[in-house]
């Protein structure tokens, strides 16, 4: 793609010379010989960059550059000045001028200062796009959950998020929404605009992890040709987010105990020590207290990383979850997949809420992504649900599956809340009839849902695809 650029300049010969050379060099321009025509331009076809002249009869170039920024204040700007007035160009980058360039200078001088901003340019827009997107993505509103425990939990998270200086410790079973958590936490706080960093501690030797975490200097070690800074030291203002602390051996949990008291590190090989303001935020799947006990983890730093801790529970203890987590992730794959898939017909959804998730939510949301590329109609079906694998990896009670179970609703509370029934909606689910005892989990799964919407019965009626009567009568009816 050809980046357009717009030169200002009243000195007409320059002018062509430079019209010349940058269309050479691929770039697409256009011209201007005043301050007007400059602006008139710009507001026209908002070029990628502008090479602007200080000195132009109509107007003071900073005025120019001052009412561009006011148009636009990302657009990059770089000065034309003669040697003389370098200080004044010193004053536009105060401006926000991206740059200046001072006259006379040959092409490549001036190409290379280009190609420097627009590629600036381009990272600054990516960086922005990331975090705008991670801002986003790791809301605290994508916690899906319907959990006293877990509602609590997110208030804390929030509060933490807001608080940044206390290490936090999540624990959980894999798949349980650790990093999940860790993201939010980092992403809604005064830390965002700073990284997030992630070291999975199980995947690396003691050696590695260590010169990982905390760099090394030049020579610290075979093979160390140059001094290297750590993930610490990347982290400097953010979070760096432990993942699998269980799994560090005694000789780092000494240096990262050593960092949690006086917030300094040193580098391996290094005699310096380093300060930093590294917010951490650990997680383990194991039972920390238990490798406490066992000798495996230190006690003064479990307690030094367990200020506050987050023990996320399975979602085996959370089957009433279930029902939201399902059509979270169908709602979004319908957005990914562009479908339209309504949810799992009622045999298919008794399976998913006997089973006993030990792979958590990870696993539930692998069993969906799987169900829903193979689903042809608008109903998952019991065949699309990957049985091989819940056989062998265990149904809690194998007997209570011809029933459904009562948080078994994704599809049920829009059939039934209407009067529909699942089966007369063009799905070709087998046609059987909502069993009576689903009434009850109707409004349990409704009031879920209702709760998770903070009690907005617009929202909650918009996410059932109900209208907001029939909400209401759901929600006083007195079915037990
Ligand atoms: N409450 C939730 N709502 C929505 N999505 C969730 C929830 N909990 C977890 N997830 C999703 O489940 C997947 C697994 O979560 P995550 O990676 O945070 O788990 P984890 O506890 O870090 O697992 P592991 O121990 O294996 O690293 C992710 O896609 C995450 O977005
Ligand atoms: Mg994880």
């Amino acid at each position: 793609m050809k980046h357009s650029i717009l030169i200002v300049d009243d000195e007409k010969l320059l002018l062509h010379s430079l019209d010349k050379a940058l269309s050479h060099e691929g770039y697409q321009t256009m011209t201007a010989v005043s301050g007007e025509e400059a602006l008139a331009t710009f507001r026209e076809h908002g070029p990628d960059v502008i090479l602007l002249d200080v000195k132009l009869p109509d107007m003071d170039g900073m005025q120019v550059l001052q009412k561009i920024k006011a148009m636009d204040a990302c657009v990059p700007v770089i000065i034309m000045t003669a040697f003389s007035g370098i200080k004044g160009a010193v004053e536009a980058v105060k401006l926000g001028a991206y740059d200046y360039i001072a006259k006379p200078f040959d092409i490549d001088e001036l190409t290379f200062a280009l190609a420097r901003c627009l590629a600036s340019q381009k990272a600054v827009a990516e960086v922005n796009k990331i975090r705008s997107t991670s801002k986003e993505r790791y809301s605290f509103d994508n916690i899906v959950t319907a959990h006293p425990r877990i509602q609590r939990m997110i208030d804390l998270s929030r509060r933490l998020a807001k608080n940044d200086q206390s290490t936090v410790l999540i624990m959980g079973e894999s798949g349980t929404g650790k990093e999940l958590f860790a993201n939010a936490i980092h992403y809604n706080g005064p830390r965002c605009e700073s990284p997030l960093i992630t070291v999975n501690c199980a995947a690396l030797s003691e050696g590695l992890l260590e010169s990982e975490l905390f760099g090394h200097e030049r020579g610290a070690f075979t093979g160390a040709m140059r001094q290297k800074r750590g993930m610490f030291e990347l982290a400097d203002r953010g979070t760096l987010f432990l993942d699998e602390i269980g799994e560090i051996t005694p000789k780092t949990q000494v240096k990262l105990l050593r960092f949690l008291e006086e917030k300094k590190i040193q580098r391996v090989g290094g005699t310096k020590k380093i300060k930093l303001d590294v917010r951490i935020i650990a997680a383990t799947n194991k039972d920390l207290f238990r490798e406490v006990r066992a000798g495996a983890f230190r006690e003064d730093l479990y307690y030094r990383l367990n200020v506050i801790s987050l023990v996320i529970p399975p979602l085996r203890e959370r089957i009433s979850d279930l029902p939201l987590l399902i059509r979270h992730f169908i709602d979004s794959y319908n957005r990914g997949l562009n479908k339209s898939v309504s949810g799992y017909d009622e045999e298919a959804l008794a399976i998913l809420s006997n089973y006993s998730w030990p792979g958590n939510i990870r696993e539930l949301r692998n069993i969906i992504e799987r169900g829903m590329l193979l689903c042809e109609g608008n109903w998952i079906r019991t065949t699309e649900i990957p049985l091989e694998h819940i056989a062998s990896r265990g149904i809690s009670d194998p007997a209570k599956v011809s029933s459904p179970a009562p948080a078994a609703l994704g599809s049920a509370v829009e059939a039934c809340a209407d009067g529909i029934p699942s089966h007369s909606q063009g799905n070709r689910s087998r046609p059987a009839p909502v069993p009576a005892a689903l009434d009850s989990s109707i409004k349990i799964y409704v009031e879920a849902v209702f709760s998770h919407y903070q009690g907005n019965r617009s929202r909650t009626a918009l996410a059932l695809k109900i209208t907001r009567q029939r909400l209401k009568r759901i929600l006083n009816s007195t079915v037990d």
